[in-house]
């Protein structure tokens, strides 16, 4: 029809569906296949009410059989199902059904990132196991998101094409989303959101990571709205217009876009603020535990990140907070003394520290997980796919891109000059946030926890001097001296007159 190879595609939920549409929108004919046929045939009926003008674009398969009969070879099959074992279910069928050695599979979920390394390896007897992580949700897969592909090389070759005409698009010269979310009209031109991250997983970590970071940003904004709402009893329309008018500067990002939309909705039912009748009880579904245990487990400092996942945790307790909040005292007599419009500049400066310190802890992690499992990221490129597209993306994205750009090595996106100015300056605002969160009782765990990263990360001299003084005194643990570089020493602490000795 266009000329376009015909893509299979397995799983038509609603990422997948979307996904679908924007491969038809791109001029790519589609085989798909779903457990459910009325996914299909929703996706058909989309496709058609969306362009009727266009041929059929969308061919239903009653079978994998089917599905692989209808491609050319070699076949280029996208799969869209839960992570976890219903992937290896998809490629176990395609096997039996008959998928080659030539053909690539591609899976578009959020997997665990081990698990695609693994299946790269698992696979590859039987077909090219590729994988692209797709950040945007619904709208972003229909009109472009970011996208994380990872796998092997010439596979990316035969994929580029693809990804990039699907992808989320970028003004070269703005450094802004293309926003156009018209049927039968893909944005074309500007920057795609697509860049080969790596083989053996790679594109699942960093999504992985894009959402660690995603659970902080979310985190401090809400830690900034709990402020506004319970220490400075603003309505929620007024946050969502302070909200609004902090979009203009550098804290312009979907998140913050969609906080104010949030804010400002009203329910039906009870004619509320919306946000005041949705239950305090945050879900999760994995990636974002799954960066924190990632960065314990490799020893990368990433405290506000998991701070995220410990808050939602913490507000799943509900029942007992509930009695909590009746026992245990809060703080007594304390009034904000500070004007309203210095308080809305404190936060504004707050979220915006407290978000540099996020990214950066995110960034690092990126950094050492790359050393320890061979990967070579490119945290500039990676800065610009995030841009548009993703549910991360923000203006903020260029200045990290162009940091990474003027030094690859960068040891911390904290010692970029145009970050450490930026800190240096707002630190004051960001410090009072904290102390008067704290004397008013108001909960600011990420914006905190930020904080002290801040603190102990310019620190010259932390106390780890006396905890390796407390390790080695009860489990002989040794330490090292500033003041020598011969090795490791013990002290005999158990033993009159204390003795030294190299260990
Ligand atoms: C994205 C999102 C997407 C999804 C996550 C987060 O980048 O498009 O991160 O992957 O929303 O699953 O979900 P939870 O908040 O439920 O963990």
């Amino acid at each position: 029809m266009t000329g376009k190879e015909m893509i299979g595609f397995i799983g038509l939920g609603v990422m997948g569906k979307n996904l679908v549409l924007n491969l038809v929108d791109n001029g790519y004919e589609v085989a798909a296949f779903d457990l459910d046929t009325n996914k299909v045939n929703d996706a058909i009926a989309q496709a058609n009410t969306e362009v009727p003008e266009r041929q059929q674009p969308i061919h239903a398969c009653s079978s994998l059989n089917e599905l692989l009969e209808q491609l050319p070879s070699p076949r280029t099959i996208f799969v869209s199902v839960p992570a976890g074992d219903a992937v290896d279910d998809v490629c176990r069928h395609l096997i039996d059904a008959g998928v080659e050695v030539d053909d690539i599979v591609v899976d578009t979920g959020n997997s665990l990132w081990t698990d695609t390394r693994d299946r790269e390896s698992n696979y590859k007897e039987h077909f090219t196991f590729f994988s692209t992580a797709v950040s945007g949700g619904e709208v972003g897969a229909r009109f472009g998101p970011s996208l994380m592909p990872s796998g092997d090389q010439k596979a990316w070759s035969r994929l580029r094409p693809i990804m990039e005409a699907i992808a989320a698009k970028v003004d070269a010269t703005t450094g802004l989303p293309i926003e156009r979310r018209e049927p039968g009209n893909p944005v074309t031109e500007g920057e795609p959101c697509a860049t080969y991250i790596g083989d053996s997983g790679a594109g699942h970590y960093v999504k992985m990571v894009h959402n660690g970071i995603e659970y902080a940003d979310m985190q401090l904004i809400c830690e900034v709205y709990h402020f506004m709402r319970h220490a400075m009893h603003m309505t929620p329309s007024e946050i969502a217009s302070v909200f609004r008018e902090w979009s203009h500067g550098p804290l312009h990002s979907y998140l913050i876009e969609i906080s104010a939309e949030v804010l400002d909705q009203q329910d039906e039912y009870s004619g509320k603020p919306l946000v005041d009748v949705i239950l305090d009880k945050a879900g999760q579904k994995g990636t974002g535990l799954w960066t924190a245990v990632s960065a314990l487990q490799i020893g990368t400092p990433a405290p506000t990140l998991t701070n995220a996942v410990f808050a939602r945790s913490l507000s799943t307790l509900k029942s007992i907070r509930l009695d909590a909040s009746k026992v245990l005292p809060g703080p007594t007599g304390f009034t904000l003394e500070v004007p309203k419009d210095k308080l809305i500049e404190q936060l504004h400066d707050a979220l915006y520290c407290a978000k540099i310190c996020a990214y950066a802890q995110g960034y690092q992690l990126m950094q050492m997980a790359a050393k320890e499992h061979g990967w070579t990221l490119d945290l500039s490129s990676i800065s610009k796919i995030w841009r548009a597209g993703c549910i991360i993306r923000a203006a903020f994205l260029q200045p990290i891109s162009a940091a990474f750009q003027r030094n690859s090595d960068l040891p911390s996106l904290l010692m970029d000059p145009f970050f450490s100015e930026t800190l240096g300056k707002h630190q004051g605002n960001w410090r009072a946030i904290v102390a008067q969160s704290a004397l008013a009782g108001i909960p600011a765990g990420a914006i905190s926890s930020a904080l002290a990263y801040y603190d102990s990360f310019r620190t010259e001299v932390l106390p780890a001097n006396l905890l390796q003084g407390q390790r080695d005194y009860f489990g002989a643990h040794t330490f090292e001296r500033t003041d020598r570089d011969d090795g490791k020493y013990h002290v005999r602490w158990s033993e009159p007159g204390r003795p030294m000795e190299k260990a």
